[in-house]
């Protein structure tokens, strides 16, 4: 094997390539270059000693296979060599005419670029038909994913060795046709993009814009730490890249900030400064830095009203989620509902689901008296006159969360935070119902309330300080990560998530790759706990198609409208999982 360029990815790809027995020349530009990518790689097989994972004659034996080389005459002997220098099509095609007069004939050009068309670099050589792409993830030792980009010249012999080496390697492979981005870019960078524009508006903070994603979606990095993982230079080229050849759409163009950071140098965890600061360039390890917030409940108090008392209104699942999550928390709750009938059953439920938490040994029975006697059940909301927090989640329609922030108006006493958790509604129009918008603010919660932590706190221009403070206060009280966003359609979670999930939809359409490679790639090669097919149907169809509109009203970005594809399943009852069929079949299941 070679490897051309110890980057990032090359250095990863060299370490993939040894761990497997496989003799590698790695090549660099020059000495320095050579030596970075060597530490690069005894850093990486020597945490993998120090975690238990590799013996040390095993790191030994891999160190062994790897010839270090300065310049591509290196690489006469190789049976398949990898480019993995930097996202320039100038530069990639500088070398494959290098690789081509170097490498013996039969051998194969691989190149791991990311967004570059691998039909354009092939071209550089005598030989297109056996050039191909082999698009690793990062960090490659680690992600299961290899995108295999055949163009319309590559020979099936040089597809199927590839794939072969793939399996050899413990990959799971997707081999696709050379589009932008393949699979999982074309899906990923819209939505990193979108992100960085949302830091840089200032929506939310760096730390809560990621904690969303994590804890909102399970991902196992929020988007701007994958930034600073991937590289911002990276990162740019391919957003470029993107945005020119895949019909440039805007949400691709780079969002101004990360030309400004590649300019100052801020490159990610590479040059130790990006959205973060690291212990020192190429560690994986945050250092707090003047961004950093103020850690400790005493700064999340400042300002924060007392709350003992709370109010919930309604009777649904996010309801009856709330009042368990408030009332475990040691909050005296008021649960208000609109018949003794209603109430009964939010009560059977609540109940149930604290029996749960007992008989799975989370919850003691008398932690789970205790919640259930800190609970009233009422059916008049003037029993919520002295309650010091109004949480409502009752049906998602405008006109009924207006009337009923109107009642709570006349109801409640001064100083009241009233809270609305409508997920897709204006908290500002709530908020204007009532003669105190100050003190009005979005809780929104997620599904199941008991188990998820996240929860995102919407300040509306209207919202004081205080009743934010008082929002975060609570949040931490009920052991929820709390994440401040702004008023706009869809906050953070919504917003950089359905768009992704309707992108895929689109990619599905255009027949690029099928709903299982789809799936695959996000879950192998970014390490999503659902691939996007697999989330529509749990989340359900009609649900996505309605968030997806009200992002594209609030946004008229042309890349929002709703896959006509979606639309159309919705039309024809496929709505998921409870409809029995939505892009799957869940019905022979
Ligand atoms: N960073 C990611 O997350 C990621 C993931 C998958 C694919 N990729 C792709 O992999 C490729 C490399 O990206 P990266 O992030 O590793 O970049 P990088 O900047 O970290 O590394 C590039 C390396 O190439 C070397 N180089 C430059 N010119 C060279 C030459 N003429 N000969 C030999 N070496 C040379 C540089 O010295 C550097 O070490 C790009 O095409 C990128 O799109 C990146």
């Amino acid at each position: 094997m070679g490897v051309v360029g110890l980057g990032t990815m090359g250095a990863g790809i060299v370490e993939v390539f040894a761990r497997n027995g496989l003799d590698v020349t790695a090549v660099e530009i020059s000495e320095a270059a050579l030596e970075r990518g060597r530490v690069t790689l005894t850093g990486s097989t020597d945490r993998a000693v120090a975690k238990g994972k590799l013996a040390e004659a095993e790191r030994d034996a891999l160190l062994a296979r790897v010839d270090f080389r300065v310049g591509l005459d290196a690489l006469h002997d190789v049976d398949l060599v990898i480019e993995a220098v930097p996202e320039h099509l100038d530069l990639k095609q500088r070398i494959f005419a290098e690789l081509d007069r170097v490498c013996k004939p039969e051998a194969i050009l691989a190149t791991n670029t990311s967004s570059l068309s691998v039909t354009e670099i092939s071209v550089a050589t005598s030989r297109p038909n056996q050039v191909i792409g082999i698009h690793f993830f990062n960090p490659a030792p680690v992600m299961k994913l290899v995108e295999v980009v055949r163009t319309v010249v590559t020979s099936a012999d040089v597809v199927a060795d590839v794939e072969a080496l793939c399996e050899r390697l413990g990959k799971v492979d997707v081999t696709i046709s050379d589009r932008a981005g393949f699979i999982a870019n074309a899906l990923l960078f819209g939505y990193l993009n979108h992100a960085v524009g949302m830091f840089e508006a200032r929506y939310a903070t760096r730390e809560d814009i990621d904690a969303a994603m994590k804890l909102g979606c399970g991902l196992p990095m929020g988007p701007l730490a994958l930034m600073d993982l991937i590289g911002l230079d990276t990162a740019y080229e391919i957003l470029d890249t993107m945005y020119r050849r895949g019909g440039r759409d805007r949400r691709h163009a780079p969002a101004p900030l990360l030309k400004q950071m590649v300019t100052a140098g801020l490159l990610g965890r590479k040059s130790g400064r990006g959205f973060y600061t690291y212990e020192r360039p190429g560690s994986p390890k945050v250092v707090p830095d003047e961004y950093t917030p103020p850690a400790g409940d005493a700064a999340l108090a400042d300002g924060a009203r007392a709350i003992a008392k709370v109010g919930v209104v309604g009777s649904g699942t996010m309801a009856t989620g709330i009042i368990e999550v408030f009332a475990k928390a040691g909050y005296e709750v008021i649960s208000v509902t609109r018949g003794a009938e209603k109430s009964a059953k939010v009560c059977e439920a609540v109940k149930t689901s604290l029996n749960k938490g007992v008989v799975r040994g989370k919850l003691s029975e008398t932690d789970r008296d205790a919640a259930l006697g800190r609970i009233t059940w009422s059916a008049t909301l003037d029993h919520l006159a002295d309650v010091d927090l109004v949480v409502e989640a009752v049906i998602e329609e405008l006109s009924i969360k207006k009337a009923l922030f109107a009642s709570l108006d006349e109801i409640c006493k001064p100083g009241v935070v009233l809270a609305t958790t409508t997920s897709s509604l204006p908290v500002i129009d709530v908020a204007m119902a009532t003669q105190r918008p100050a003190d009005v603010i979005g809780l929104h919660f997620f599904n199941p309330a008991p188990i998820m932590p996240l929860v995102e706190i919407v300040r509306t221009i209207r919202t004081s300080a205080e009743t934010s403070a008082t929002a975060r206060a609570v949040c931490a009280t009920l052991g929820k990560t709390g994440v401040v966003c702004g008023d706009r359609s869809g906050f953070i979670v919504n917003a950089l998530l359905f768009p992704y999930l309707n992108d895929a939809v689109r990619m599905l359409e255009a027949s690029y790759s099928t709903a299982d490679d789809i799936d695959y790639a996000m879950k192998l090669g970014c390490g999503y706990p659902m691939g996007p097919f697999e989330l529509l149907d749990v989340v359900g169809l009609d649900v996505s198609l309605a968030i997806q509109r009200e992002l594209y009203l609030e946004l008229r970005e042309p890349g929002f409208a709703p896959a006509p594809l979606l639309e159309h399943l919705v039309t024809a009852g496929y709505l998921g999982r409870k409809s029995g069929r939505g892009f799957r079949d869940h019905t022979r299941r």
